[in-house]
């Protein structure tokens, strides 16, 4: 833990992204500190940013300049094996279109990432423990029932479902969703925002981007983001 508390911090995040000769600014110097605790939304029109900001959270994409902090430690200084650890370890992505494998059932796609770092002999010693914890992440998330099936043979709102146990299958210090709920009816989008705020008030910290403003609402701290800039 660093010493002011937070887990996530960024300090200046700037990034273009060049189009053939046109150079396009989306992040001109963002400052912002995730806590301990903090359910956060990201809101901002289309195109202002809110996903490229998540990615370099979670380095899944890196900055131009500024530095992104996890527990007070340069992002930038990690070693390749150092960042797959943090990407794997310490966040979990929720993204709007799910990301699951087809060729996989449900209770293997939540336990995927437990696999991810082990050798086959790791494997074979931990893998009761893993089944086990994403077989109660499951029942957790209301999905007992449908953990031997295929991600296609579940409506849209099981499927998020699923890729919140897989988010959270390693127990990441911070939960980054993009538009979680962006494809999914308003009941069905309710029900991932109860998820949502169960898991924060079990303690999880959670950074959700949303384009609504309603969903935003159901957050502790709502963020802004224009013109490439946090405004408040
Ligand atoms: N890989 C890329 N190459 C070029 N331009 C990109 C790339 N990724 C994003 N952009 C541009 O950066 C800007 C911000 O994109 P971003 O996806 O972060 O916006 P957003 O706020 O998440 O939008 P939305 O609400 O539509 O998801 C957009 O103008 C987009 O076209
Ligand atoms: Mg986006």
């Amino acid at each position: 833990m660093s010493k002011d508390n937070f887990i996530l911090k960024a300090e200046g995040i700037c990034k273009s992204y060049r189009m053939g000769q046109a150079e396009v600014q989306v992040l001109k110097g963002v400052d912002l500190a995730v806590k301990e605790g903090d359910f956060i939304a990201v809101i901002g029109a289309s195109g202002s940013g809110k996903s490229t900001l998540l990615h370099i959270l979670g380095a899944l994409d890196t900055p131009d300049t500024g530095i992104v902090r996890f527990d007070g430690r340069d992002l930038s200084r990690q070693s390749a094996r150092g960042l797959n650890r943090f990407r794997n370890k310490m966040v979990g992505f929720v993204f709007q279109f799910y990301h699951l494998l087809d060729e996989l059932n449900v209770l293997e796609n939540v336990f995927l990432p437990a696999m991810a770092d082990k050798s086959v002999i790791g494997w074979l010693v931990s893998r009761r423990r893993v089944k086990n914890r994403a077989a109660d992440l499951l029942a957790q998330l209301g999905l007992s029932e449908r953990a031997n099936h295929k991600p296609y043979q579940l409506s849209g709102g099981e499927r998020q479902r699923v890729a919140i146990g897989r988010a959270l299958m390693n127990e990441p210090r911070v939960l980054l969703a993009d538009e979680p709920t962006g494809n999914l009816d308003s009941e069905t989008g309710n029900g991932i925002l109860k998820i949502f705020e169960e898991l924060n008030k079990a303690g999880q910290t959670i950074m959700m981007v949303t384009h609504d403003e309603r969903i935003a609402r159901k957050a502790k701290r709502i963020i802004t983001l224009a013109d490439g800039k946090i405004s408040d």
